[in-house]
């Protein structure tokens, strides 16, 4: 796509990545992603915050055709995403400065060979003047890196958030407005990259909400031209905000775990407890990701294969732990032939999830009337918790 103006000063540049569905050969993209790039023109120096992917580099060396003098380049963070066509952009624009945080400094040079002598290290609130207009740089550390930075441009009233608070979407929009396509791809992007670091999410959200913001330029995604909503809904995500919600993973083999699972399902939702169900080897993680983000319980269902866990419901945990939701509760059911360890070894995968276990129950072959009796009563041990927090708020 040809460039798009945001304001008399700012360009959107970048490449929309229409067919990518994995990043990190991980996480799913359903919707694809972009890399937004913003050129800065000043009345006496021209800058351009962020790169694009650089598989997609020839997308922005072509937008950029026109450009004949680059003063500065703006890394705001150094993953490749980001950073990866900054090599290239430095041998085009031989005069340009690399600006970056101190900590992005080492990442930059590792990452991608820099030349050292090419970069230059700005602090927090440190600005950077384009001649008739300023740009503003704060530390915003783990959104998504330790060395993530945002800036702002105050004579147009826009924040460049770089990953904070972007979408993985692909679309020609150049602004969000209220889309709620644009909202749910906001969510899945925090479960599966920031969900980690909510705390440090809470307190860049708390330092940009001081600033008078119109316009959030993310670098995946579009424009945020009604900011407040992106804010709030990460303030949500964030809080201790709880939704009356058991999440419950699991795959079966040959039935049983499945018949544990939807007999705990109906016994749950008979007590007004809601349930997400996935079967691990068809769903799309980022949907279980999402999920969490609010969920009060997790029950893992797992059949035993060879003394552990089924090897899908091993990975699966171990993402959840890594993600680190807020969960208050969690269980684990599941099945196994003869023997089994799977209960203690996914109660290893789980240290980083403040959890409080509720129970356990394995059952030998098919489940029989005193295992659907021990599930009843794990599901109205759930629903008391579920009801006992709830009424704390009231
Ligand atoms: Fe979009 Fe952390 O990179």
């Amino acid at each position: 796509m040809e460039p798009r103006n945001l304001s008399n000063k700012v360009k959107w540049m970048g490449a929309v990545d229409w067919n990518r569905r994995l990043f990190d050969t991980l996480i799913p993209l359903p919707d694809g992603t972009s890399y937004n790039a913003y050129l800065v023109e000043g009345s006496e120096k021209t800058a351009l915050i962020d790169t694009v992917d650089p598989a997609m580099q020839d997308t922005l060396m072509q937008q950029l055709k026109g450009i004949e003098r680059l003063d500065y380049i703006i890394s705001q963070h150094a993953e490749q995403d980001h950073s990866g066509s900054i090599p290239a952009l430095l041998k085009k624009f031989p005069q340009s400065v690399l600006i970056c945080s101190e900590k992005a400094k080492g990442l930059l040079i590792d990452h991608l060979l820099i030349d050292p002598a090419r970069i230059k290290t700005v602090a927090d609130e440190e600005t950077l003047s384009l001649g008739d207009c300023t740009l503003k740089f704060y530390m915003t550390p783990w959104v998504h890196w330790p060395e993530t930075m945002v800036t702002y441009l105050p004579e147009d009233k826009i924040l460049f958030s770089c990953d904070f608070l972007g979408s993985h979407i692909a679309t020609t929009r150049l602004f969000a407005g209220r889309d709620p396509l644009v909202a749910e791809a906001a969510k899945r992007y925090f479960a599966e990259i920031m969900m980690p670091f909510r705390s440090f999410v809470k307190k860049n959200i708390e330092k940009i909400r001081t600033l008078d913001v119109e316009m959030i330029a993310p670098s995946h995604g579009p424009v945020y031209d009604q900011p407040a909503w992106i804010m709030d809904d990460h303030q949500d995500w964030v809080s201790d905000r709880y939704d009356n919600l058991v999440v419950l993973p699991y795959v079966s083999m040959h039935g049983s775990t499945e018949a544990m699972v939807d007999f705990l399902l109906s016994a749950l939702v008979k007590r007004g407890v809601n349930v997400q169900k996935f079967e691990l080897s068809t769903t799309d993680i980022g949907k279980l990701a999402m999920s969490l983000v609010s969920a009060m319980t997790i029950v893992i269902g797992t059949p035993t294969v060879h003394v552990g866990p089924h090897p899908t419901v091993f990975s699966a945990t171990h993402l959840a732990n890594a993600l680190k939701p807020k969960l208050k509760y969690a269980a684990i059911i599941g099945s196994y032939g003869w023997g089994t360890k799977a209960v203690e070894q996914i109660s290893d995968l789980i240290p980083n999830l403040k959890v409080e276990v509720l129970g356990t129950n394995m059952c030998k072959g098919y489940p029989k009337e005193a295992d659907f009796a021990a599930l009843d009563a794990l599901a109205e041990t759930i629903a008391q918790k579920h009801r006992a927090h709830f009424a704390e708020l009231k």
